[in-house]
């Protein structure tokens, strides 16, 4: 069976992360892989999470399995923060995945198990992961435009294509901050969008894993609350891997909603039994301290205030970073580098400049010309402005304003 087995295509990011940790400069600079890093370089465990830890160790007394749904204390009192209009178990239900991908791909399942020629509409610049899982949910995707270098005013690109998107169709939208371009729609071109959308039979699935560092964690919340009132049913992905530090807990969760109590109790039955063919049970940790932090008043606040100081230091991070484009020689509005949302943006380079970068300068930048601008030193930042004012591609900034 094993052999002739040809070897997977490589993923761009992770591959990414393993040449950067074979470099042996000790210069090298990875905006690669999308995690946030604080001003000493680390990933911070957030202190709310720490606390929750301690309290965990003390007071778990089973390591039994939990139910297929995972931790309903942790579903329910993240729904009542995200959608506190909308009722658990009534308006719309949850299931607990591995991580936001897990949440995108019970999704993904559930679609395909009800209308399996539903094709699925992605933005043409996206996380390259939506294309695997929706081949491996069995369904077909196409796209829909997405800006990459210029703010988004106007959803017009966007509403064009999907004039094609039939009923049953779905769309993956990011619920913000954007990946990988970190441009989100402005609050009306979002509405206008998707009142386009609305009434046509069509299924929203918000990709949302980056609830917190967009506008702030109520106002991001409260954008996709708007999206889901207008449709009967639709999908949401939460991850709990960035806006609280819990990345290897893999923690998430499917948000399904529907029309009635019945419809929601049908849709959860079925997102489990997908759930007990895949994995049977979510693990336990991530969910129980998040349960932790959610049901107790202080620490909730703690942790809230402690995603508000990392959404704050990557703005700066962007501010500065525009800054320097601009006075290394940049000659293009980089504005929507510092007004963009959350950790990534695009620069308009070329593959061939990519490499450049990583190989002669140990500037390590994502495919398509994709930073981590959350990862970015302060000490760093004039130099990686100089090199990727030096790799500028004009070409690739004009033909942006084209649909796909
Ligand atoms: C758009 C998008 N969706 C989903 C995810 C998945 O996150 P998780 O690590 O929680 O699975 C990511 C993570 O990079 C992402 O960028």
């Amino acid at each position: 069976m094993f052999a002739n087995v040809p070897p997977p295509a490589p993923d761009p990011i992770l591959s990414l992360s393993a040449a950067f940790r074979k470099d042996a400069r000790t210069d090298k600079v990875d905006l690669g892989v999308g995690v946030y890093r604080d001003v000493s370089g680390k990933t911070p465990i957030f202190g709310a999470v720490k606390s929750a830890e301690r309290g965990l160790l003390e007071s778990q007394t089973t390591k039994a399995y939990v139910g297929i749904q995972g931790n309903v204390g942790f579903l329910q009192s993240f729904g009542e923060l995200l959608f506190p209009e909308l009722a658990f178990a009534k308006d719309y239900t949850a299931v607990q995945t591995l991580g936001g991908t897990g949440g995108v791909r019970l999704a993904l399942d559930l679609v395909h198990l009800l209308t399996p020629n539903s094709t699925v509409w992605v933005p043409s610049s996206t996380w390259g992961n939506h294309y695997q899982l929706i081949k491996a949910s069995g369904l077909r995707a196409k796209t829909y435009n997405q800006q990459k270098y210029h703010s988004s005013t106007s959803a017009a690109l966007a509403i064009d294509d999907l004039a094609q998107a039939q009923s049953g169709d779905c769309v993956i939208f990011h619920g913000c901050c954007h990946n990988p371009t970190g441009i989100d729609y402005s609050e009306a071109a979002q509405d206008e969008l998707f009142a386009s959308l609305a009434g046509r039979g069509i299924v929203p699935i918000i990709d949302a894993a980056y609830i917190g560092f967009g506008a702030g964690f109520s106002a991001d919340a409260a954008r996709i609350a708007k999206i889901i009132r207008r449709f009967p049913e639709s999908f949401v992905a939460v991850s709990c891997s960035k806006n609280i530090g819990l990345y290897r807990e893999r923690l998430g969760a499917c948000f399904a909603f529907g029309e009635s109590k019945e419809l929601v109790t049908a849709v959860q039955g079925h997102l489990e039994s997908l759930a007990r063919g895949m994995y049977s049970m979510p693990a336990d940790h991530g969910a129980s301290v998040v349960e932790i932090i959610l049901k107790d008043h202080q620490l909730c606040e703690h942790w809230l205030s402690e995603l508000e100081a990392q959404r704050q230091h990557i703005k700066q991070s962007r501010a500065k970073l525009s800054d320097e484009i601009t006075k290394a020689g940049g000659d293009f509005d980089t504005s929507y580098i510092a007004n963009g949302n959350g950790m990534f943006c695009l620069f308009p380079m070329v593959d061939t400049s990519i490499s450049r970068l990583r190989e002669v300068e140990g500037i390590y930048i994502g495919p398509g010309g994709r930073l981590n601008i959350a990862a970015l030193a302060d000490a760093d930042v004039t130099r990686v402005a100089l090199g990727l004012t030096g790799s500028f591609d004009r070409g690739l900034l004009d033909s942006d304003l084209q649909s796909p």
